[in-house]
């Protein structure tokens, strides 16, 4: 049974995709009941969405960090990251820049972005104290010790503890893609007074051409204006990345910066 509809027309919480899913993939099944039960249970306990996802990730973390950040292999571990750091390096990013990743996970790309930029110029934030224990052993491996990384725990993403117009370059990948809309409300809010002038803020999300939706609040799909709207709303220009399309991702991207912005690239 295959499925009429193109990947941006799914509706991943309908029962219909879920039953054909379920037939193409019998073997899944298992796996998805007990990934469901696992989320109620994190759900019940949890007081919001960000320690609710943060038990995700200590759970998925717990059994290999690679997968939780969403690679099936070390090798998908390593063009995931190459990815995203190519991608960027051809899109503007310069060694001087200073760079906030936000839900720098294992630093997948992180340890490329920090072996590319000067000493000092890297900040990771994740909700994961789990992860960010991997992400320092992602340090180690690479011998990046010398760059001087910052790697911080945070809560929300207010970026209260930042200083103002520091970043000139503001990073996040598959991070929007498991936050509902009021996390990235919050973002959006916030990530304007840490942005230098003239520096930008790239975020990849799940699009969907039909209805939103989310798969057991782990994945949330957005329509593209529903984020460039709400971008605009907090006074920035918001641009889809039409070539980011062209790569084997399954998301999309979308830059959004200051109308008084640097030329693009
Ligand atoms: C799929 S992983 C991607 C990690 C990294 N960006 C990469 O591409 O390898 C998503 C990461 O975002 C973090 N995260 C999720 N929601 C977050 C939030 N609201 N604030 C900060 N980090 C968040 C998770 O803990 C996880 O490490």
């Amino acid at each position: 049974m295959t499925d009429p509809l193109p990947p941006t027309r799914r509706n991943r919480a309908s029962l219909t995709y879920k039953l054909r899913y379920a037939a193409r993939n019998p073997d899944k099944v298992r796996g998805y009941l007990s990934r469901m039960s696992r989320d109620l249970k994190l759900r019940a306990v949890s007081r919001n969405h960000v320690a609710y996802y943060r038990a995700v990730m200590k759970s998925d973390a717990a059994r290999n960090p690679e997968a939780a950040v969403g690679s099936r292999s070390h090798e998908r571990w390593l063009a995931l990251g190459r990815m995203q750091f190519d991608y960027l390096h051809e899109h503007g990013l310069k060694p001087d820049d200073r760079m906030l990743e936000i839900g720098c996970g294992n630093l997948r790309a992180g340890w490329r972005f920090i072996d590319f930029l000067d000493a000092g110029n890297y900040y990771g934030i994740d909700i994961s104290p789990d992860i960010l224990l991997a992400a320092q052993k992602t340090l180690v491996r690479h011998g990046l010790r010398d760059k001087m990384p910052y790697l911080a725990l945070v809560d929300d993403l207010k970026l209260e503890f930042l200083p103002s117009g520091r970043f000139t370059v503001v990073h996040a990948h598959s991070v929007f893609s498991h936050s509902p809309l009021d996390v990235i409300d919050e973002c959006l809010a916030n990530v304007g007074r840490v942005l230098a002038p003239g520096g930008f803020f790239d975020f990849t999300f799940d699009r969907t051409e039909g209805a939103e939706h989310h798969v057991l609040r782990e994945d949330f799909y957005y329509r593209t204006e529903t984020l460039t709207r709400l971008a605009e709303r907090h006074g920035f220009t918001a641009r889809f990345m039409e070539d980011w399309e062209e790569l084997p991702h399954g998301q999309s991207k979308i830059r959004v910066t200051r109308p008084e912005s640097r030329p693009e690239s």
